[in-house]
């Protein structure tokens, strides 16, 4: 199947989505959907396997600001892991097996999220958002008085990454979404790794089963052209069907040498300015991870829209989004922002 096939079928997920959310819908244009409501419900409707990219930053919960909808409505922090949780066995329905889970919280919270939501999915990092202040705006570290502090001042986030799937015996030999459905493909073809290596020509330095292995044990991924051989070999043998399109096997990876790839973010805070999102993310990280975890033309859902950045990321980079928020003021913000960058790219406007 070629990645024309995976884009007609992105528009026509989207459509679903669409019908789906309907009498939510606040603000629609052909690549963005912005819905009012209560996003666990709103998710509740959403077709499976419809999502490339969740994106998700909820109340903090540790934080305990009066002035985000919901960061001090619990008052156990299991209250907050099992909500959470809710949220994630609707992702786990909803997201393709390519797909990928960005969820942000505290410092504070990170390490229990990370396992309660390793019931539902594979993690993939763990990254440090340093979040830096530019000179003048130093924000309440300024304010600290350091000779009362009690612990390290937090002055990071964490953003924790996942896949689908689930562990495998050892971390080494994940059992990614990839890895289960190659050998899957293979072994239904009468294949050896050995054999399919030799077919596309990559072959490994240490292992006979080369790079074929090495997919299968999660440990690198294909390019689209070494997938499409692998391709055309299993399916001449004529003992399997028709193997999906690469968008919707291979999770994205898009990274080049010029753009950020450990697991320490250092983008600079968003500055204050007059009606700002308390939490607002900013606009350049939330590009790097659209551009790096999702393919043009896929769908891409943040269900803790605020501003709307996510959105906004998403149209300017040629995505299809889809963006919740329980607040009116922000599902209206959000949609405002999303128009606004249309009109801007359409005017050939850089963004802020
Ligand atoms: C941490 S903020 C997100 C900020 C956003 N990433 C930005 O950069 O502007 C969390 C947002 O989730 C919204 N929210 C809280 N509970 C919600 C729920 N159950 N459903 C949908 N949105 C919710 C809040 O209104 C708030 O705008």
């Amino acid at each position: 199947m070629t990645s024309n096939a995976s884009l007609d079928s992105r528009e026509q997920e989207f459509a679903k989505i669409s019908n789906a959310l309907s009498a939510a819908i606040v603000d629609q244009t052909a690549q963005s959907i912005v819905a009012l409501g209560d996003s666990l419900e709103l998710l509740r409707r959403l077709p499976n396997n419809s999502i490339s990219l969740i994106l998700c930053d909820p109340p903090y919960h540790s934080t305990h600001k009066s002035n985000i909808r919901g960061d001090k409505a619990f008052t156990a922090d299991s209250a907050f892991l099992d909500w959470l949780c809710s949220f994630a066995f609707e992702w786990q329905r909803i997201l393709k097996r390519s797909g990928t889970v960005y969820v942000f919280c505290s410092s504070r919270m990170a390490s229990r999220l990370d396992v309660a939501i390793s019931d539902y999915f594979l993690p993939v990092s763990s990254i440090t958002w340093t979040k830096p202040n530019e000179p003048g705006f130093d924000g309440w570290k300024g304010k600290m008085s350091k000779e009362s502090l009690r612990q390290w001042y937090p002055h990071s986030e964490r953003i924790l990454v996942f896949e689908q799937g689930a562990y495998g015996d050892h971390m080494a030999t994940c059992k990614t979404p990839l890895s289960v459905y190659l050998k899957q493909c293979r072994i239904a073809a009468g294949m050896t790794a050995k054999d399919l290596t030799g077919i596309i020509g990559a072959h490994g330095r240490v292992n006979h089963g080369g790079a074929v292995s090495n997919w299968e044990t999660g440990r690198n991924i294909p390019s689209r052209d070494q997938y499409d051989c692998m391709v055309e070999a299993l399916e001449d043998t004529g003992c399997i069907g028709t193997m999906l399109p690469y968008n919707d096997v291979v999770r994205p990876m898009n990274l080049t040498r010029d753009v950020e790839f450990t697991d320490v973010w250092e983008f600079p805070s968003v500055r204050p300015y007059r009606g700002k999102h308390p939490a607002e993310k900013p606009l350049e990280m939330m590009s790097h991870i659209v551009e790096a975890s999702s393919y043009p033309g896929d769908v891409v859902l943040d269900c803790f829209a605020g501003s709307g950045v996510t959105g906004v990321a998403s149209v300017l980079t040629s995505r299809r989004t889809v963006c919740m928020d329980v607040e009116e003021k922000w599902a209206k913000q959000t949609a405002l922002n999303i128009t606004e960058a249309l009109v801007g790219e359409a005017q050939g406007e850089l963004p802020l």
